[in-house]
């Protein structure tokens, strides 16, 4: 795989955290508002994210959520889901990143950018006044779900975007319906099973295309573009995370 270092159409001007000789993989600690300037326009294939957001508009949290992160470990309330948080860094506005995406983005290229009911609507309205046409949502089946008074939460969705005309996904045929089993022992409240979001850049961009996530958490998106040899650039805020996905990333194994 080439060495996006001497490319002159990708000048990023921070030291490389990983290089790697069969797959080019950049991670950035930092703020990606910060940090996505440095990225020259129209040089990135494919973004696929998941963006933070409030989880809840505060008020009592709910009890009886499952898979751990509502409580703490002594069965109290996790005081940052009160407040809407589920981990710490999430004040970020869509209207503040999504032009961003579209300025670095080539013509012709997907933006995959997931969410829940609440944000939905938003997320398109946004993407939408960052110049994106919105070419389709996805729903992520997880095979789990979070209880609720009006049906069990088991979808997510994924706003799928494109920047110019229309391009085809590569594997004409997968359904809108994402069946991927959730991770039920998660290090990252919102960590993505790495399958997930193979289906993403695999039907979004060709080996050694260019993947960027801004805000990689643990690098679900990395791990998923070494395993298809795409190059991948990502972005985190959260020291505690960088270093997880650093290491994840930098692994020889598949995880
Ligand atoms: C929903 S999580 C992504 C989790 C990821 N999908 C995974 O599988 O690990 C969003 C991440 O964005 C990070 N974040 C929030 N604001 C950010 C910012 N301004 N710049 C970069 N990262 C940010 C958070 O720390 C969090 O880890």
């Amino acid at each position: 795989m080439k060495d996006l270092k001497n490319t002159p159409e990708l000048e990023v001007s921070m030291n490389p955290a990983i290089t790697y000789s069969e797959c080019y993989v950049q991670v950035f600690l930092g703020d990606c508002l910060e940090q996505l300037k440095n990225i020259k326009s129209e040089t990135i294939d494919c973004v696929a994210t998941d963006p933070p957001y409030k989880v809840t508009s505060g008020g009592n949290v709910p009890t009886g959520f499952i898979n751990g992160h509502w409580r703490l470990k002594n069965g109290q309330a996790n005081p940052q889901a009160k407040s809407g948080k589920i981990f710490k860094e999430n004040e970020i506005k869509f209207s503040e990143w999504m032009p961003e995406i579209y300025r670095v983005l080539k013509e012709r290229t997907h933006f995959y950018c997931m969410t829940n009911d609440l944000h939905l609507k938003t997320v398109i309205d946004e993407g939408t006044k960052a110049g994106f046409k919105q070419q389709n949502i996805l729903v992520w089946a997880k095979g789990m779900h979070t209880p609720t008074q009006y049906y069990f939460k088991n979808i997510e969705f994924i706003v799928m975007f494109r920047k110019g005309n229309a391009k085809y996904i590569n594997n004409i045929g997968t359904m809108a319906l994402l069946n991927v089993k959730g991770l039920r022992n998660k290090i990252h409240p919102s960590e993505k099973p790495t399958e997930l979001m193979k289906i993403l850049i695999e039907n979004s961009s060709k080996e050694n295309e260019i993947v960027l996530d801004p805000f990689m958490g643990l690098g679900s998106t990395g791990v998923a573009c070494k395993n298809t040899n795409r190059n991948f650039i990502g972005i985190e805020k959260d020291e505690k995370y960088f270093k997880i996905a650093e290491q994840r990333i930098n692994a020889r194994t598949l995880l």
